[in-house]
């Protein structure tokens, strides 16, 4: 009998979070149940999901931040089927594919002219931990800065990268590294003119909570110190590239040029996994530098046929559709518009963002009448007034959105870079009414929000 994917989806779509809580991550398992995330998506396209009864919902989350040309894009589908169609051979290994070389010409070309050679691999953190051994085999230091607040992923090269100490409890010892705030000047110059650092890796724009420096000198400035120190500048662009920020990369918004800029997320489509780094042509030698270090750094499936084609179908559409620019102009009008909303609810502190990586930040508001909602779960935990605006963003008006990271009141939004007026306008809508829903002490979002209150005290008690 032949394989049946579909009547096997069919005849087992619903039970998706009972299998997950007895085979795989009980604890998110419970955290999406507490918080009514709980749903059972169906089918998805362009910026849309659709749950088992056909309701759509807007997703802000976009994955991620990987879905910058929307869901199951038709270029990126028939690529694929192409690809299988044609039986191509794939992970020969020991050859080299026209595909990988294919997608290395195209993000060459895209790239700043300095950028000439490239590693592709499977992901996000992959790509970091390649660029750490080039930093490290290119300048001969061990030492790596980073960011305060910083993410650049999870494996445990990656992780000793990580500006919140919550993601390394529990793991051990990690790679030496320093970390500096953005904006601060003087650890910048004290840090750097230690001479101890293989590489500064950046996030342009951090994806934890959307914060980039106040100040536009610091990032050129880093860059200076960095060539003036023998330091590697590695620009993470794992979330940012490919349009999310309304360039092509986020660097772009300060005029770097990065020694190393690492890439993932939205690279191949929101199907396939594909990361890759982008670097000089020197740097990259000196890890390949003798024939028998030839395969030094590699990985089985970094150039598969499935991942490269569906890049290569990407990047057309990109063009084709010209998403880099709509982020730039959708994400000013989505920005437009919450900071409107800014003059009636005194709850938004600040919009910001660049493109369509937008995130709105929360604050205590004064009048007594705002205070109390604000009051009754902040005291319980920092974070739970945007984690209620998340739910019923979701609940009510079926938009999907993240809190930008733990213990801080930061909405983010990044939908993929095809939205139009139309999804604006229902973003904006949406938190204007969420913001007036929250203050009404009956109903679905006062339950929501002692629920949400119980759920994070019993956790707090448990742990
Ligand atoms: C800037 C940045 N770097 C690295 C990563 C890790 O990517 P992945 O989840 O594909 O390993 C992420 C993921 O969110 C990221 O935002």
């Amino acid at each position: 009998m032949p394989y049946d994917l579909r009547s096997l989806i069919q005849s087992r779509l619903g039970e998706n979070y009972d299998l997950h809580d007895r085979y795989v991550n009980r604890a998110l398992v419970k955290v999406l149940r507490t918080i009514g995330f709980d749903k059972v998506y169906a089918r998805a396209e362009g910026p849309w999901l659709y749950d088992r009864e056909g309701q759509e919902y807007l997703d802000g989350l976009g994955g991620y931040g990987a879905m910058n040309i929307g869901r199951n894009h038709p270029d990126v589908k028939k690529a694929l089927a192409d690809l299988m169609a044609m039986n191509m051979p794939n992970m020969v290994q020991m050859d080299c594919s026209l595909l990988s070389g294919l997608l290395a010409e195209a993000l060459v070309k895209r790239a700043p002219p300095h950028l000439d050679a490239v590693f592709l691999c499977n992901s996000g953190t992959e790509a970091v931990e390649g660029a750490i051994k080039f930093a490290r085999c290119a300048t001969g230091r061990d030492a790596l800065l980073f960011c305060k607040k910083a993410f650049h992923g999870l494996s445990t090269g990656s992780l000793a990268l990580n500006g919140t100490g919550m993601f390394r409890e529990g793991f051990g010892a990690l790679l030496e590294g320093g970390a500096i705030e953005l904006d601060d000047f003087d650890a910048l110059e004290r840090e750097l003119a230690s001479g101890k650092y293989a590489a500064f890796f950046i996030e342009a724009i951090q994806g934890k909570g959307v914060n980039y420096p106040s100040d536009d000198r610091f990032w050129p400035r880093a860059q200076e110190l960095c060539r003036k120190h023998g330091t590697l500048l590695v620009a993470d662009e794992v979330q940012t590239c490919l349009g999310r920020t309304g360039k092509e990369f986020a660097f772009q918004h300060w005029s770097l040029d990065p020694d190393i800029v690492t890439m993932a997320k939205s690279l191949s489509g929101g199907l396939v996994p594909c990361g890759a780094i982008l670097t000089r042509r020197a740097i990259y030698d000196k890890t390949f530098s003798r024939l028998d270090r030839c395969v030094v750094h590699s990985t089985t499936f970094g150039r598969n046929n499935m991942a490269m084609a569906a890049a290569l179908a990407t990047l057309h559409v990109l063009d084709e559709e010209k998403l880099v620019e709509n982020s730039a102009r959708m994400g000013g009008a989505l920005m437009d518009g919450f900071r409107a909303l800014a003059g009636k609810h005194e709850f938004i502190k600040e919009v910001r963002g660049k493109g369509l990586m937008v995130a709105v930040e929360f604050q205590e508001p004064r009048s007594l009448l705002k205070r109390g909602v604000w009051m009754l779960l902040e005291k319980v935990e920092v974070g739970l007034f945007t984690q209620l605006i998340v739910m019923n963003l979701l609940k009510k008006h079926r938009i999907l959105t993240q809190v930008a990271g733990r213990h801080m009141n930061v909405l983010k939004i990044t939908p993929a870079l095809t939205i139009g007026p139309k999804e604006v306008e229902r973003f904006v809508s949406a938190l204007d009414q969420s913001l007036e829903e929250c203050l009404k002490l009956t109903g679905a979002m006062f339950e929501m929000g002692k629920n949400l209150a119980a759920a994070a005290l019993a956790a707090r008690k448990a742990a």
